[in-house]
């Protein structure tokens, strides 16, 4: 992040350097993580699937019971200065459920949400040509994972433990069936089906997700929303892992086995040119 130290942030209502925004030890997101966030891409200025990050941030916020009233157009107000339309960036949002006067756990009354944002460059992901590797893991995280929620402590762990295994990313499961990465979605072909683990209360709905399946709707691909055992992700010919800023990267080897044939499979590299045209087209 040093390179964002002189850049523009916005916090509750200012605009201001990076290394000038200032929060209270006191705000619940320092204390609790008592907070939600988005990231979203934005393509030379321009942010990519706004609307479905919103509904996904209203929808994060009305889960932990915190209410802003922005709307469409606040948001773009609030947004858009960060933006650079020279560039690929990504805006990370964040809102805390603000100062309270004392540490407690319970809500304070009329709590006054911190809502931050700032604004990163979008740098090409070295693993999207080559493949990364990646290793399964128990997933340790709560029960409101559909939540973007800042508290993030059993996904740094999982991610670090991934990392320091010469890993890009922590695939999860729980009970035996796979659930998405530390901070990705799941992807898998398996008989010929593309797969991805069913939406529910154990995965976070990624748009990046929700894109892929609407592109493989759209170009007749053989695609499934259901359960996968661990078993069958281990067999799988194909897995990639999703998310805003990565987009999509092809597994190559799981649990130091390669995956298919250990290199980029042909499933992926259809989807990939597909989402590449389809984010240059809006
Ligand atoms: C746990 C988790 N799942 C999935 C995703 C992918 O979501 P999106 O495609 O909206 O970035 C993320 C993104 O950071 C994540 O942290």
């Amino acid at each position: 992040m040093n390179d964002l130290v002189d850049s523009k942030v916005y916090l509750n209502g200012e605009y201001l350097p990076l290394s000038e925004a200032k929060v209270s030890v006191l705000d619940r997101g320092f204390l609790f993580g008592d907070g939600v966030y988005e990231v979203i891409p934005a393509y030379f200025g321009r942010l990519f699937r706004m609307q479905d990050h919103l509904d996904r941030l209203q929808d994060s916020l009305t889960k932990i019971r915190l209410q802003l009233p922005y709307d469409f157009e606040q948001w773009m107000e609030i947004l858009s200065p960060l933006l650079d339309k020279s560039k690929n960036q990504s805006i990370y949002l964040q809102i805390t459920r603000g100062v309270a006067a004392k540490r407690d756990h319970a809500f304070p009354k009329n709590p006054i949400p911190t809502v931050f944002a700032m604004c990163s460059d979008i740098k090409p992901f070295a693993g999207v040509e080559a493949g990364v590797k990646a290793l399964t893991m128990e997933d340790s995280r709560w029960e409101m994972c559909n939540v973007k929620a800042t508290t993030l402590l059993a996904n740094v762990l999982l991610r670090q433990q991934a990392v320091e295994q010469g890993c890009a990313e922590a695939i999860l499961h729980r009970n035996g069936y796979v659930t998405e990465g530390a901070a990705s979605n799941l992807f898998a072909v398996i008989d010929g089906i593309l797969m991805t683990p069913e939406k529910t209360a154990e995965i976070l709905p990624g748009i990046t997700r929700k894109v892929i399946i609407e592109l493989a709707q759209a170009n007749d691909f053989e695609l499934s929303e259901e359960i996968i055992s661990l078993e069958a992700l281990q067999a799988a010919s194909e897995i990639w892992i999703t998310s805003s800023t990565r987009e999509i990267i092809p597994v190559i080897e799981l649990d130091k086995k390669p995956v298919g044939d250990g290199i980029p499979g042909p499933v992926f590299n259809t989807m990939n040119k597909l989402f590449q045209q389809y984010k240059q087209s809006v």
